[in-house]
Formats: C-alpha cells, sequence, structure tokens
C-alpha cells in the first residue's frame, strides 16, 4: 500500500506515517511545517513535501491508494476565523475531493471537540455544539464529509485528548500529562485548574495510530470516537505521573480562566468505532504513561 499522511511532521502524523513504514508501506509525509517538526522524522525514509495542503499539486499524490489526512491548525486558542477554515476546512476539502474523484480511501482526523458540555459517555450523535472556532472547523468539516459517504470509503475519526511521545513541539497545546510531566520533572507543584476533578477521556497515540490503521479496513464509511472510553482526573493524572516518576508533588490548584469554553467532562463511548472497525484501545492509561516516559527515556 501507498499511504499519503498530512501533518506528517506534527505529533500524530509522524507517529502515524513512521508505523506505517515500519509496517512495509510506502509512505509520503506532506506537512508545510506550520507547526510540526522535522526531528519527528529523523528516522522516516520516504519523501517528506514541505508544502500546503491548500496549494500543493495534488497530482502528485495519483499513485497513493489512501489519504490520512491530519493535517490541521491545532492551537484551540486561534481566533482567527478565516484562516482556522481555510486550513481545517477549504484544505480538508480539497482533499477530500481529491480522493473522491480518483478513488482512494479517506481516513481523516476530527476531533471530540465538536461534542460540547457532556455528563455522560460521549456517542457520535451528540455531535454540534462545539465551544471554540477549532470545534466549529472540525464539526463543519464531519458535515460536509458525511454527504459523500455513501460513495466512497471515508472515515472521520474524533480524537479526545491524546498524549504520546512526539507531541513537545505542541508547547501550551501539548497534552495536560506531558505539561504536568515537564513541570514535575522541574520539581514544581503541578498546576491544574481547581479543583483537579475535571475527567478527560486521555488516550495514548499509539491507540490512535492503530485507529487510523484499522479506518483502511472499516466496514462502512463513518465518523467514529476514537478515546480511551475510560474518563481520568487531572488529579489521577498527577497521581499517576508521581508514581511513575518516583517523585511526590502535590497539586497546586488555579481558577480556570476558559470556564466558559471549556469542556470538564469527556469520554468516549467506543461502540460505533468497535463495530464499524473494531477498534478497541489496547493501552491503559498507566501503562501508557509508563511507556511515555520509558521512550522519552525519562526513566
Ligand atoms: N492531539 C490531540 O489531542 C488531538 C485531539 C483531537 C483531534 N486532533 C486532530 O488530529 C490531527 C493531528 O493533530 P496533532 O495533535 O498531531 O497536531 P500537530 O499540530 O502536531 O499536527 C498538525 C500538523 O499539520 C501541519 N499543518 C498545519 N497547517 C497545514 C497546512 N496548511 N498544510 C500542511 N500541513 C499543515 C502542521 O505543521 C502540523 O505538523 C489534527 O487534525 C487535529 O485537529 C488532535
Amino acid at each position: 500500500m501507498k499511504a499519503l499522511v498530512t501533518g506528517g511532521g506534527g505529533f500524530v502524523g509522524s507517529n502515524l506515517a513512521l508505523t506505517l513504514e515500519q509496517n512495509g508501506h510506502k509512505v509520503i509525509v506532506l506537512d508545510d511545517f506550520s507547526n510540526g517538526n522535522k526531528e519527528h522524522l529523523i528516522d522516516f525514509k520516504g519523501e517528506v513535501i514541505s508544502e500546503s495542503i491548500n496549494s500543493v499539486d495534488l497530482d502528485r499524490f495519483q499513485d497513493v491508494d489512501v489519504v490520512f489526512h491530519c493535517a490541521a491548525i491545532t492551537d484551540t486558542t486561534v481566533r482567527d476565523e478565516k484562516l482556522m477554515m481555510l486550513v481545517n476546512f477549504d484544505g480538508s476539502k480539497r482533499l477530500l475531493e481529491f480522493a473522491i474523484a480518483n478513488n482512494k480511501k479517506f481516513i481523516y482526523s476530527s476531533s471530540a471537540a465538536v461534542y460540547g458540555d457532556a455528563s455522560v459517555s460521549i456517542k457520535e450523535d451528540m455531535a454540534g455544539k462545539p465551544k471554540n472556532i477549532y470545534g466549529v472547523s472540525k464539526w463543519e468539516f464531519d458535515c460536509f464529509a458525511m454527504k459523500y459517504m455513501k460513495d466512497a470509503h471515508i472515515v472521520g475519526l474524533r480524537y479526545f485528548n491524546v498524549f504520546g511521545p512526539r507531541e513537545s513541539h505542541k508547547g501550551k497545546m501539548a497534552s495536560m500529562l506531558w505539561q504536568l510531566a515537564l513541570q514535575m520533572l522541574e520539581g514544581k507543584r503541578p498546576r491544574v485548574f481547581k479543583l483537579g476533578e475535571q475527567k478527560r477521556d486521555q488516550v495514548y497515540v499509539k491507540d490512535v495510530v492503530k485507529a487510523n490503521i484499522l479506518g483502511i479496513e472499516a466496514k462502512k464509511s463513518a465518523i467514529v470516537n476514537v478515546g480511551s472510553g475510560r474518563a481520568i482526573t487531572f488529579n489521577h493524572i498527577i497521581k499517576v505521573l508521581n508514581e511513575v516518576l518516583e517523585i511526590k508533588l502535590e497539586p497546586d490548584y488555579f481558577d480556570n480562566p476558559y470556564e466558559n469554553a471549556y469542556q470538564n467532562y469527556t469520554q468516549a463511548d467506543l461502540t460505533m468505532a468497535k463495530d464499524v472497525m473494531e477498534y478497541i484501545p489496547e493501552w491503559s492509561f498507566e501503562d501508557a504513561v509508563q511507556d511515555y516516559m520509558k521512550e522519552q527515556g525519562i526513566i
């Protein structure tokens, strides 16, 4: 199989490109490196095209079988609606139309940001209440993609909170887990919003990569949740980090400045992901943190 991975210089995309290559596939990475990091691709042998999804000549990809579309503006605090839509909607639409016209499978990264506040396990039909422009861009593209699902192989993957190797370039947009780990490794008390009882579904990037690969053989086109299926409090993240890093630092609570635009509870219902493509997460949160810190050379 020959695959195109857009956003392949970024967090999810680089992990996916490297795994596909390790599995014996030919892979092309397309990334404008507005946010990714070429260092993630040091071990990558395939072609890397440093161009934008909005302007690259798509005819270059006539020989690929599958498009894995991960490229996006991923800074959820960006307020420039025009820019957000240009990349996350127009760029995605351009790639999807190319995939449909040329009979390529299209697996793309959506987001749990399409959901609003929840107090129960989130099912796919609860989407449509995004709390920021980023979530709107993801939701509008989901709606666009849905129109073509009968006639093409299209799988949208709504990731929850992803963490794992190759995310450090994301700075303040890196996972909560990574940001807390960095603070704790400096001997600082981990700072979290009051009172650390917000619950989020934290999914390891290796499970996200697996979901993308399972998307190739999905029984039908669909948009499915990709999470761990478990909601974890910020306090629990700190507890696990203390155990894995063998330190003992108490949380330092502060007021949440994004109160109105913040999801206080997310937990993926994975029924549809299992039905459509047999996705079952392999990593428990605790094992994943251990594995991640080992890969970083921290433990
Ligand atoms: N990491 C998460 O927790 C998470 C959660 C939900 C959804 N997602 C989605 O997963 C995908 C990957 O996110 P990530 O965490 O790897 O973020 P990332 O920022 O590390 O990766 C995105 C990549 O897209 C590239 N890019 C941006 N604009 C581009 C353009 N116009 N042309 C080509 N490349 C461009 C960036 O340079 C970057 O390398 C995104 O679609 C994101 O919305 C991520």
